[in-house]
């Protein structure tokens, strides 16, 4: 048995490592990271990213989502060299010049959190959502943040702190957050 095992590994392709290049929160970066590295890995570790957080590990949770291009997704599925050439905002790219987004605003206006460790990703999400569309409903807000769960189960502040974001956002000028 122990044979088999030793054999086993000894058949195992090296680890490859690969130069990635991608804009983190409007900074580009280079780094060369094991093709195995989860992309939430890299944000934390490599990047000190704490920002966004590990729930599951499993694509459960949505603590971990950040933006891809612009799309949601949960980091811990995705492989950082998956995001080679991307953008990538996370919780920590959300403020502007000392302003927080209104996403943000509105988790603090409307107590949209208890422990805080789903927040950054349900604000990552909302962001997506806003996006995509502007004025959700309450169902649509519900619908858009249900691959996020919140442990505390506080949604019903979460629904209008992403409400009052809306507001913001339809109140501000064109090319803001
Ligand atoms: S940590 Fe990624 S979905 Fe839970
Ligand atoms: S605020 Fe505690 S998990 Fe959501």
């Amino acid at each position: 048995m122990a044979v088999d095992a030793v054999i086993a590994k000894s058949t195992l392709p090296e680890h490859s490592s690969k130069t990635i290049h991608v804009t983190v929160n409007g900074v580009p970066r280079a780094s060369t990271v094991d093709a195995r590295t989860l992309l939430v890995s890299y944000l934390r570790e490599h990047l000190t990213l704490t920002g966004t957080h590990i729930g599951c590990d499993t694509g459960h949770c949505g603590a971990c989502t950040v933006l891809v291009d612009g799309k949601a997704v949960k980091s811990c599925m995705m492989l950082a060299v998956q995001t080679d050439g991307c953008e990538v905002r996370t919780v920590e790219g959300l403020e502007m010049a000392g302003k927080l987004h209104p996403v943000q605003e509105g988790f603090t206006k409307e107590h949209g959190l208890q422990c805080g460790y789903c927040t950054p990703g349900m604000m990552m999400t909302s962001v997506a959502l806003l996006a995509k569309n502007p004025n959700p409903t309450e169902d649509e807000i519900r619908r858009g943040i249900s691959g996020n769960l919140c442990r505390c189960t506080g949604y019903v502040n979460i629904v209008k702190a992403v409400q009052y974001a809306a507001k913001q956002m339809a109140a501000a000028p064109k090319g803001g957050p």
